[in-house]
């Protein structure tokens, strides 16, 4: 039996980091099954070349021949393209992706002085990026709306995962993040839904020795800065999770390093948290090792904790040791050589 895993590069530097990932799985031999990899197109740069930035193929594939999938980038335009979305936003939805855990550790140095060892747990499927919006001209002006959604199912499921996650944990903590002061009905079903969790009858107070903890969001990055170590699993809705999960990679040097896996109950998919990139493109030196623990992250939740590790660790000595660093760490190395690094030490 094989491990079946997808790779889709798309844009930018998604196509210097994801090979990375791949080597890096490559190298870890018995310690996990047999790997297939299926290569797959998605892309805004694929959408201004055939008209599609998500091939039907590349969804079916994934559905019924991958166990698992590596993502890079995908390069967003900000400006509205007729008949384009993002490719990585309706494969979160396809594959009912509908956490994003990011986890943010800091490694030897990190820029606050402060130890950093947290979890941004972020619902994946809705909120403002359900992306319901309009605009209409009024006597005024033009004036645009959004439709953001929360849904009790949906904040009651990335509830349990945080409190999974927080189970696994040295602190046991979960912080809802909000803004239900503001957003009373919207903020304040999630916050309540998420309240709830441990009182669930399925869950059989197996959560019972979990903290839980609140905190509205803006409040939340400050704190995040200046004390980044009240935090462990911080739950939050889509927006505040994608805004939260940046600032704490701030903290530990670059987004470069921060890894996260897309999971829903039937598919996990890695994905580095950073973006395409444009301004490094194509130069060399962008920083694989995100690209590379999320290949960790992704076997970790498959269950192969010992590959996982071995990335990791191989990933951690190579921060540590600092003399093969990329130029976003303070570094002078290629992607290339601090791939070598990390696999010398797998
Ligand atoms: P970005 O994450 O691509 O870059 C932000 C800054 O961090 C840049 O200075 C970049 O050089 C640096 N950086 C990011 N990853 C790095 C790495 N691995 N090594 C070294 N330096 C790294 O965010 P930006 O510039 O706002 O967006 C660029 C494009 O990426 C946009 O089109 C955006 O839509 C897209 N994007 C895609 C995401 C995804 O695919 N999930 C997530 C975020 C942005
Ligand atoms: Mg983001």
């Amino acid at each position: 039996q094989s491990l079946r895993i997808g790779l889709i590069p798309a844009d930018g530097i998604g196509r210097e980091v994801i090979p990375a990932a791949k080597r890096a799985l490559e190298a870890l031999g018995s310690d996990i099954p047999r790997l297939e990899f299926h290569e797959l197109l998605a892309g805004f740069e694929l959408f201004t070349r055939t008209g599609t930035a998500l091939p039907d193929e590349t969804v079916q594939i994934l559905k019924t021949g991958c166990d698992a999938a590596l993502f890079g980038a995908v390069s967003s335009p900000s400006r509205k393209v007729a008949g384009y979305s993002s490719p990585i936003v309706a494969l979160r939805k396809e594959l009912d992706l509908y956490a994003n855990i990011r986890p943010v550790v800091s490694v030897g140095r990190n820029v606050g002085g402060k130890p950093v060892d947290l979890v941004v747990v972020r619902e994946n499927t809705e909120c403002l990026y359900v992306k319901q919006e309009t605009i209409v001209r009024t006597e005024s002006g033009r004036e645009a709306r959004a439709t953001r959604l929360i849904t009790e199912r949906a904040s009651r499921r990335i509830g349990k995962m945080a409190f999974d996650i927080a189970l696994g944990r040295p602190r046991k903590q979960v912080t809802i993040i909000h803004k239900s002061n503001v957003l009373s009905i919207t903020d304040g079903l999630f916050r309540e839904t998420i309240r709830a969790v441990p009182d669930l009858p399925e869950v059989a107070g197996r959560y019972a020795g979990v903290a839980l903890a609140e905190q509205i969001v803006d409040s939340a990055v400050y704190r995040l800065f200046r004390e980044p170590e009240i935090y462990d699993v911080m739950v939050a809705p889509n927006l505040y999770g994608d805004i939260l999960s940046d600032a704490a990679a701030a903290l530990v040097g670059s987004l470069g390093l921060v890894p996260s896996i897309n999971a829903g109950d039937e598919f996990v998919m890695g994905e580095p948290v950073h973006g395409s990139a444009p301004d490094i493109e194509g130069k060399g030196i962008a920083n694989p090792l995100a690209s590379m623990r999320s290949a960790a992250l992704m076997l970790r939740h498959l269950g192969y904790e010992n590959g996982a590790s071995r990335i990791d660790k191989a990933v951690n000595e190579v921060i540590e040791e600092g003399s093969v660093l990329t130029p976003d760490l303070g570094g002078r190395s290629s992607t290339s050589e601090v791939v070598d690094a990390v696999l010398r030490r797998i």
